[in-house]
Order: structure tokens, then C-alpha cells, then sequence
């Protein structure tokens, strides 16, 4: 099966697709991380942002979610779609440095793209710096380990063990870990 990190053998629209599927881990993941009412939320590699939708919806309007997003064609594809009052994406490289501004993040997510990124190191790095002790950091993957009927192919995935061993490396502490549907697992990290 072919792939490309950069999604550009499936396109925005097929992405989109399939977030909307995958939409139920949504409910997972906001019992896990406690991504709840009047909360900040940092979406790293939103896509074309189904799920800003849906983190938008249950933080509310005392709440706050931004995303951090490489491609400018996901950010518009987004845009096209969407235009909430408590969303803010920006078109970003989470590779580097993150905006002076970005502060006061309750959860930071990253959901399936660590296997599209050059350098994982590099975010968690920077989540690390951008975290305070209270951050709590949701790490979502499809699983090597899985049958491969969905997602990237096998080869292309992340074990959560190499995970949680580069997670250690820079700085983070586990505070949870577990499988899930759809062929994926979590982690759930914090400053160590
Ligand atoms: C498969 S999509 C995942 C979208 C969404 N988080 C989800 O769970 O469905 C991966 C996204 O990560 C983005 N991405 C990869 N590396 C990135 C980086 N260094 N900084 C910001 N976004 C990045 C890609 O552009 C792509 O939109």
C-alpha cells in the first residue's frame, strides 16, 4: 500500500473522511486527557481538523482550542469547512520553536502524526518546553501490533514502545497507557 507523510496520495478530503470515522476515539481521548468544559487545548497536526469540531463543542466558549498545523492546504481545507469562535488554527511547524504567545495549555494532543512527522524528537522536545506541570500530554498511534485492515501500513507505524522510550528521553513521565479501537493505543504523558 502506498504512503506518504504528507498525505498527498490521499488528499484533504479523503483525510477528512476518515477522521470522521475514527470520530468515536474523540470520546475516548477527552475521558483520558480531561478535556472538558472551559479548558485549553492544544492540537498539534490538526488535519483538516474534524476533531477541532468536536474538541471545540465539549470545551465551550470559556475554553479555548489552538492547532498547530503544518500544511497550509489542511489549514484551509479546515477553514472551508469550519469557523468557530473558540478555535484558532495556525499554520505552523511543530518541528520548530512554537509562537511566544502559546501559553496556559491544559491538554496538548497529538493524534496520529508522529508517524508523519520528520522528527519526533523534535516535538516532544517542544512539548516539553511548552508544558507546565499540570499539562496533560495525550500521544495517539496506530498500533504496529494491529491486523493493518485500516490506517498506514504496519511498517510505517510506531511501536508504544519506542514511544514511551523517546518520551523518556526528553523529560516526560507516563501517567497512562492502554489500547484502543480503530487499531490504536495512548499514552498519556506529563513533565517528568
Ligand atoms: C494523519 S493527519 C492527523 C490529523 C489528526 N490529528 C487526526 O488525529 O486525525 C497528520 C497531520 O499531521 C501534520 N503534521 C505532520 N508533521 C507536522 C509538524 N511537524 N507540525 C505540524 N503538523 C504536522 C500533517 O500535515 C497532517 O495534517
Amino acid at each position: 500500500m502506498e504512503f506518504r507523510k504528507d498525505l498527498t496520495h490521499l488528499g484533504w478530503e479523503e483525510v477528512r473522511n476518515r477522521q470522521k470515522k475514527r470520530l468515536p476515539l474523540v470520546e475516548e481521548w477527552a475521558r483520558i486527557a480531561g478535556i472538558e468544559e472551559g479548558i485549553t487545548l492544544l492540537d498539534i497536526g490538526s488535519g483538516p481538523g474534524v476533531f477541532l469540531d468536536a474538541y471545540s463543542e465539549r470545551i465551550g466558549e470559556q475554553g479555548r482550542v489552538i492547532a498547530l498545523e503544518k500544511s497550509m492546504e489542511a489549514v484551509q481545507s479546515y477553514l472551508r469547512h469550519s469557523n468557530r469562535a473558540n478555535v484558532k488554527v495556525v499554520c505552523w511547524d511543530a518541528e520548530q520553536p512554537y509562537p511566544e504567545d502559546l501559553r496556559d495549555i491544559d491538554v496538548i494532543t497529538l493524534t496520529d502524526v508522529l508517524h508523519h512527522a520528520d522528527s519526533i524528537q523534535a516535538i516532544l522536545r517542544n512539548v516539553h518546553a511548552l508544558a507546565s506541570a499540570n499539562t496533560r500530554i495525550l500521544i495517539s498511534e496506530f498500533d504496529p501490533d494491529a491486523e493493518g485492515r485500516i490506517g498506514p501500513p504496519l511498517a510505517h507505524r510506531i511501536s508504544m514502545g519506542e514511544l514511551r522510550s523517546v518520551a523518556a528521553t526528553q523529560g516526560f513521565e507516563g501517567i497512562g497507557e492502554g489500547k484502543q479501537d480503530f487499531e490504536h493505543y495512548f499514552l498519556l504523558l506529563r513533565r517528568g
